[in-house]
C-alpha cells in the first residue's frame, strides 16, 4: 500500500470511530449527503462515469472543524439515493501538503480524473502565507485514485495583475478537441476574477486570459468558479467573498451567483450581464454542476456558510450538500428545480385540496422533518400569510409572504439552537397565486418558489419534536392544494 492509501486508511478509521455517534443525531439528514462524520464543506468532482453519479466533497476525517483537506465520495444511480464510498484524495505530496483543496472531475479515456488545487502553507498566517498548484489524480474504477507524476500540471499563477498564491478550484471541461478549464483568482490589489486555461492533454496547461472580473462591490475572491453553455449562452458561476450588503441582497458572509453570456474562445474573455445570486437564503456556498447523459444542467452546492455556528459539530459532523437542482435558463436567468428523481423517495403521501384558512390552521397528516411539501395558495385579499415549518413548542421556521412589498420572508430566529436571522426575496404572485415546493431534513429547509425562479435555502436545528406544519394568514386564504410526501 502506498503512502496515499495509508493516509486514505487512517482516515477512514478516524471516521469510522465517530461515525455511530453522527448516525444517532436526530440533526443528521435523511436524504442530503452528509459527512458519514467530521467536516465537509464543497461539494467537488461532480461527474458521471460508468453508469454512476459522483459526488466528492471537501472534507477533514479528524474534526468537526475546517483542517486539511482530503476529498470525501458519495456516489449514486439515481441522484436520489446516495452510496458512501472510500474517500478519494489524501493530503501529503510536497505540493498538496496543506490540503487537497477544491476542484472537479472528468472522464478521459475511460479514466476518471479529478483536477484539483494542492496547497501549501508558507507561514502561519493562511491568507497570505499559502501557495495553491493544480494537480491531478485519476482512477479505473472511479474508486481508488492515484495522483498523477506530472504533478503539478499548473506549478504558478500566471504573470500579470493576478495575485500569486490565491489560485484555487479548477473545474475543467472538454469542448472540441480541447480541454479548458477555470480557476478562481484575484487581482494583486484584491479584486475577483476567474482565470481561464486550455490544453491538449490535460498536463501542458496554457493560460489564456482573465475571462472575467470583478467591478464596483463585486468581492475580493472568486472562488469555486464553474463554466458552461446552457441554451446558447456561456453561464459563468462562481462564489466571491466579501461582497456588501445591498437591499435584500448579499447578507452572508460570502456569496454564490452566476452571470449569463458569451465566451470568446479565441480571446479567452467572457461578456456578460449583471451578478444573480442563487439561492436567497441563508446557507449556499461554492455550487458545482456537472452535465449529466440527458443533457441536463445539474447543481449541487455545499449548505452552509463559512463562520457560521454549526451545533451539529457537537454531534460529531458539520455539513451537508443541497438536494440536486437542475438549472433551466428562462428569459437569460437561472431557475433552479429539485430533480425529479428525488420523487422515487416519496412514501406516505397526504392530499388537500381547497382548504380555507384564516388565522393560523394545520391539517392531519400534514407535517414532519424529513418530507417534501407542495402547496398553492390563492393569496385572496391577504395582506400577510404564510406557513410555519418544523414548529413545535415555542419553535417554528416562518415562511411570510408580504403583499405590498411583494416579498417573501424566510424566518430562522425561532428555528431551534444554531444562528437565527431572516432573508427577504423579491416574489410576484402568478395570478395571485403563491406555489411552493419545499423540502424539509432534520436540520434544513430548502424552499423552491414559483417553479424555482427563487430558492431559500438554511440550515436549522430544532428539537427533534419539532416536526409541525401550519398555516396562517391575517385574512381568508385558500390552499388550492397542498401536498405532503415523507421522504
Ligand atoms: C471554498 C473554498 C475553496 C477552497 C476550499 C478549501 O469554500 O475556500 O476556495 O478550495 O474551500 O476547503
Amino acid at each position: 500500500m502506498n503512502t496515499h492509501q495509508k493516509k486514505i486508511k487512517e482516515a477512514a478509521e478516524s471516521v469510522n470511530a465517530m461515525r455511530e455517534k453522527v448516525s444517532g443525531s436526530h440533526w443528521k439528514p435523511a436524504y442530503h449527503p452528509a459527512p458519514p462524520a467530521y467536516w465537509m464543506n464543497d461539494p467537488n468532482g461532480f461527474s458521471y462515469y460508468k453508469g454512476e453519479y459522483h459526488l466528492f466533497y471537501q472534507h477533514h476525517p479528524y474534526s468537526t472543524e475546517w483542517g486539511p483537506m482530503y476529498w470525501g465520495h458519495f456516489k449514486s444511480s439515481d441522484l436520489a439515493n446516495w452510496e458512501e464510498a472510500p474517500l478519494a484524495l489524501a493530503p501529503g505530496e510536497d505540493y498538496d501538503q496543506g490540503g487537497c483543496f477544491s476542484g472537479s472531475a472528468i472522464e478521459k479515456e475511460g479514466k476518471l480524473y479529478l483536477m484539483y488545487t494542492g496547497n501549501r502553507w508558507t507561514g502561519p498566517d493562511h491568507d497570505k502565507d499559502l501557495y495553491q498548484v493544480q494537480a491531478l489524480a485519476v482512477s479505473e474504477d472511479g474508486i481508488t485514485f492515484e495522483k498523477l507524476a506530472e504533478n503539478p500540471v499548473i506549478d504558478a499563477a500566471p504573470e500579470g495583475d493576478i495575485h500569486p498564491y490565491h489560485f484555487r478550484d479548477p473545474k475543467v471541461w472538454k469542448k472540441d478537441d480541447l480541454y479548458y478549464c477555470v480557476l478562481g483568482s484575484r487581482t494583486k490589489d484584491h479584486v475577483g476574477q476567474v482565470l481561464l486555461y486550455q490544453s491538449k492533454d490535460m498536463i501542458q496547461w496554457e493560460f489564456l486570459n482573465v475571462a472575467a472580473k470583478g467591478e464596483g462591490n463585486f468581492g475580493y475572491m472568486w472562488e469555486c468558479p464553474d463554466l458552461f453553455e446552457l441554451n446558447g449562452q456561456t453561464i459563468l458561476m462562481m462564489s466571491p467573498q466579501g461582497m456588501k450588503p445591498e437591499g435584500n441582497r448579499y447578507h452572508n458572509l460570502h456569496q454564490a451567483g452566476y452571470v449569463a453570456g458569451q465566451l470568446d474562445y479565441e480571446t479567452g474573455t467572457l461578456s456578460h450581464g449583471e451578478f444573480e445570486v442563487l439561492d436567497h437564503g441563508f446557507d449556499f456556498y461554492a455550487p458545482q454542476t456537472m452535465l449529466d447523459p440527458s443533457g441536463r444542467r445539474i447543481m449541487i452546492a455545499w449548505m452552509n456558510m463559512w463562520e457560521s455556528h454549526m451545533p451539529e459539530q457537537e454531534e460529531g459532523f458539520a455539513g451537508a450538500m443541497t438536494i440536486p437542482r437542475e438549472l433551466v435558463l428562462e428569459n437569460g436567468k437561472l431557475k433552479s428545480k429539485p430533480v425529479p428523481e428525488l420523487g422515487k423517495r416519496r412514501h406516505n403521501h397526504k392530499y388537500y385540496q381547497n382548504v380555507k384558512v384564516e388565522g393560523e390552521t394545520s391539517l392531519t397528516g400534514i407535517e414532519g422533518s424529513a418530507v417534501e411539501l407542495k402547496v398553492a395558495i390563492d393569496a385572496k385579499d391577504a395582506g400577510q400569510f404564510g406557513l410555519k415549518l418544523r414548529a413545535g413548542h415555542k419553535q417554528e421556521t416562518e415562511l411570510l409572504y408580504l403583499k405590498e412589498e411583494r416579498s417573501i420572508v424566510l424566518d430562522r430566529s425561532l428555528a431551534g439552537e444554531g444562528p437565527g436571522g431572516v432573508r427577504k426575496a423579491e416574489t410576484e404572485l402568478q395570478d395571485n397565486v403563491l406555489k411552493l415546493q419545499i423540502f424539509i431534513d432534520h436540520s434544513s429547509v430548502e424552499v423552491f418558489i414559483n417553479g424555482g425562479e427563487k430558492v431559500m435555502t438554511a440550515r436549522i436545528y430544532p428539537d427533534q419534536s419539532s416536526s409541525g406544519i401550519r398555516f396562517f394568514s391575517d385574512k381568508p386564504i385558500e390552499l388550492l392544494e397542498v401536498e405532503k410526501w415523507d421522504l
